[in-house]
């Protein structure tokens, strides 16, 4: 099978590759990312000598027309994904999160090849604390930032893809997403490298926000499930059961690095901040058997302090740039 990866050099992307190249060795891989500053070509370092990474933009319309036309097979991970810089500039979620989904539709209907949307519960807007009530793939889309509104664009327009033109697509909305390679802007890997810093960890707000936390490992088994055995034009739901609200995650992590589970500041909070996420997964669990295997949050947890202690190099450049564009905008 020929398999066309966009954002292959990104977060989950690359955890995707790396996770492909491992399990199945049948399967060509060639990722198309354009490298922004989200994106490391190191991140494939491992996997280079089975990958073929092709530095390219998914709105270049010849390029993904003959990357599409060449592969069986794209699932599409390419995306401007991080919330609080949507808010500081939305175009760049526009033009990549639609724009870009667009151009890969095109040719995927041109071309009769399949297609796996990955995208993010972030569509759905927000729960409040005690609300007992979870996610579904019925649930109604009410996004809040310019990220989540061009992510349900994207949904969208597959779903009319598949209705309007029968392309074969599958797509999967995953809750929040911990593990090696996150760009270290997010919230796991920032309090981590911070803390191996010496810096202490800051809380937006209370700390009372709510995500369901998975491990990326498990995103991505769960995502080639669909693939595997997923009804075409059908939407799943992934998550894992792991809500967990930011205050606890900051002190079970203060705890692994063996600090005071109370020696932390606050920042004041963002706009339009969602309270919480929370994934029903069943039924992606009963008609595909599909399990985490990340059941325990906080050994998921060590294994990423691990993995960012023994990848300084990997972060260490991110890292520099990041907090030098956070200081110059007084954050
Ligand atoms: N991180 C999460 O917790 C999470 C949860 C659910 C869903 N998702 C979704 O998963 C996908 C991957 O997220 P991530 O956290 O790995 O993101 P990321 O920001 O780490 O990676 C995105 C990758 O896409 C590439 N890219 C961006 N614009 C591009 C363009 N125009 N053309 C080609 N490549 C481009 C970047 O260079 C980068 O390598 C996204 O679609 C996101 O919405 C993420």
């Amino acid at each position: 099978m020929r398999l066309l990866v966009t954002g292959g050099a990104g977060f989950i992307g690359s955890n995707f590759v790396h996770q492909t190249v491992r399990e199945r060795p049948d399967v060509e891989v060639t990722v198309i990312d354009a490298l922004t500053y989200a994106g490391d070509r190191t991140s494939l370092a491992p996997v280079a000598d089975r990958v073929t990474l092709v530095e390219g933009d998914i709105t270049d319309g010849e390029l993904v027309d003959r990357l599409v036309g060449e592969s069986d097979l794209v699932v599409h991970f390419a995306a401007e994904s991080h919330n609080d810089n949507s808010l500081s500039n939305p175009w760049p979620f526009v033009q990549t999160n639609l724009i870009g989904t667009y151009t890969l539709l095109e040719a995927v209907r041109k071309h009769g090849v399949r297609y796996h949307h990955i995208s993010t519960d972030e569509v759905y807007g927000d729960l409040e604390l005690d609300d007992p009530a979870k996610f579904t793939a019925e649930t109604p889309y009410n996004p809040s930032s310019p990220y989540s509104s061009t992510k349900a664009g994207s949904d969208l327009l597959v779903r009319a893809w598949a209705r309007s033109f029968g392309i074969q697509a599958t797509i999967s909305n995953c809750s929040n997403n911990y593990g090696p390679y996150q760009h270290i802007e997010k919230f796991i890997p920032r309090q981590i490298t911070n803390l191996v810093d010496g810096v202490k960890p800051r809380l937006y707000g209370k700390g009372e926000n709510v995500r369901d936390w998975i491990h990326v490992e498990d995103h991505n088994s769960a995502v080639w499930a669909i693939i595997d055995q997923g009804r075409s034009g059908e939407t799943y739901l992934i998550g894992a059961d792991g809500e967990k609200n930011n205050l606890e995650v900051v002190q079970t992590l203060l705890e692994i690095f063996g600090f005071d589970k109370d020696d932390f500041d606050h920042v004041k909070d963002r706009p339009g901040h969602d309270m919480r996420y929370a994934i029903d997964s069943s039924k992606l669990r009963t008609e595909l058997g599909w399990e985490p295997r990340y059941t325990d949050f906080r050994s998921g947890l060590e294994a990423t302090v691990e993995w960012y202690k023994a990848n300084e190099a990997w972060w260490r450049p991110a890292k520099a740039a990041t907090e030098a564009k956070y200081a110059a905008a007084g954050h």
